[in-house]
């Protein structure tokens, strides 16, 4: 038999009872201050970095940047056209299609084609959170191999990458001058500017710090999971309760842990490469650990959207966690001494599938901001173009 509740042992925590489930396998049942150690609610208000506090005006004005295609090169291409509320502000697709493309999510074509899988932008505001609800939003890390540090920092990176918004019209070098002439000739943006900072001036600086106000207004911490940690016992099935129960114990929260089910760490945990060149990510194959909150509306997973269902993601780790030689399931650039140890000490059967993807999808939560503006300030069609 496989060794299980390592993570109790270890921890010297008590096991209150046991539910007995198929099988061989039984699920001891953590008590709730237990769990509370590991994975818990998100709490219910954001923490604005101390250089860019929430104003109203800088929030308006940062929806309207986002939503905005005058941010890049051709004036075809949005934030939100990857990051959309109607796709769980992702873009449902394997790789992001930014510069040139027509439409949105599966019906989006003609686009340059990004190297990674969209992420969602609910609740990264909440990113770099610990177990104890402490945070820094400016060591916040971002982007799959965490190469940025905040919301502002990393709202920089895309209106220069050619393939998501610059296109190759505009160098690298000009394209934040042009963004910045573009936006003082519309009147409508320099007063709203000047609403948000007290004077007219447009810098870079001042775009992404709106953009990132706007962005920790997108959250979702009212899941099933989250009111069953505040106390409403009846907000989670049995079964859903032991695949919380098995989620932890079989590995997933030695890294999927807190209150985003995440560590931010990098790990190399195995997912076959499908792209040439091959990208490893930080090095190595490493990728940080994704929150796996909402993921019904964030699919395809994994920094390369290789899995289309939670069932894919749940059999990849059952093959990964056994060694199992030769799976092309599992990256042929490793050899499994790569493999991060949480990984490779994983615990995972077939017979925990069911109530763990039970219990994931219990982190849903569809209560985020789904408005769409009417209008934005330059008169470009609204997102770019996605319909
Ligand atoms: C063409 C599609 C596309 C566009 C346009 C786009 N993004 Fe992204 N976004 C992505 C992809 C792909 C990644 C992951 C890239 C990586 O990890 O290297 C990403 C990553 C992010 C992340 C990191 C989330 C996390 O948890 O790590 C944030 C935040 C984000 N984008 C915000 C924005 C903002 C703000 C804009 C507009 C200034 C924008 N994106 C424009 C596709 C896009
Ligand atoms: C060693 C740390 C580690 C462990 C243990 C681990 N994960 Fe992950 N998980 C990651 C990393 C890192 C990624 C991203 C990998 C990539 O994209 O290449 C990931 C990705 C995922 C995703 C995709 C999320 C998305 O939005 O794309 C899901 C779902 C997931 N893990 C669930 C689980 C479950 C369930 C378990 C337990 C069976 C588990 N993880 C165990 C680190 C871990």
């Amino acid at each position: 038999m496989k060794q299980k509740g390592k993570l109790l042992l270890v921890g010297g925590l008590i096991i209150s009872y046991f539910v007995s489930c198929e099988d061989n396998f039984d699920i001891p049942i953590l008590s709730d201050s237990e769990i509370k150690q590991i994975i818990t609610a998100l709490p219910k208000n954001v923490v604005y970095p101390t250089n860019n506090l929430y104003s109203n005006e800088k929030d308006e004005l940062g929806k309207m940047l986002y939503w905005d295609p005058i941010l890049s090169g051709n004036k075809d291409v949005a934030c939100v056209t990857c990051h959309h509320p109607q796709l769980g502000y992702a873009d449902g697709l394997k790789f992001s299609q930014g510069v040139g493309g027509v439409g949105m999510g599966e019906a989006r074509s003609g686009g340059s084609l990004t190297r990674r899988n969209a992420p969602t932008i609910i609740n990264t505001a909440f990113t770099g959170i610990d177990i104890s609800g402490n945070y820094n939003p400016l060591d916040a890390p971002m982007f799959w191999d965490s190469r940025a540090s905040s919301l502002e920092d990393q709202a920089g990176g895309p209106p220069l990458s050619m393939e998501e918004m610059r296109g190759d019209a505009i160098s690298e070098e000009h394209i934040i001058d042009i963004i910045i002439q573009r936006l003082e000739l519309i009147p409508e943006y320099k007063t709203m500017f000047l609403q948000a900072y007290g004077d007219e001036e447009i810098s870079e600086e001042r775009i992404f710090k709106a953009i990132a106000t706007y962005e920790r207004g997108i959250i979702a911490n009212n899941s099933r999971f989250d009111q069953y940690m505040n106390g409403d016992l009846t907000a989670m099935t049995d079964h859903e309760v032991q695949g919380m129960n098995a989620f932890i114990q079989v590995g997933c929260a030695d890294c999927h842990s807190g209150p985003m089910f995440s560590d931010y760490k990098l790990h190399s945990i195995g997912v076959p490469d499908n792209v040439y060149p091959p990208d490893e990510g930080a090095g190595s194959y490493d990728f940080r650990t994704p929150t796996l909150r909402n993921l019904s509306i964030t699919g395809p997973y994994m920094h390369n959207g290789i899995h289309a269902t939670l069932e894919e993601v749940m059999q990849f780790y059952e093959d990964v966690g056994e060694n199992d030689e030769g799976n092309d399931n599992i990256n042929s650039n490793l050899n499994y001494s790569q493999l991060d140890p949480e990984i490779r000490d994983l615990q995972l059967d077939d017979e925990h599938f069911d109530a763990i993807i039970a219990f994931l999808k219990t982190l849903d939560d569809y209560s985020f901001d789904k408005t769409i503006p009417q209008k934005v300030p330059s008169g470009l069609p609204v997102g770019g173009n996605i319909k």
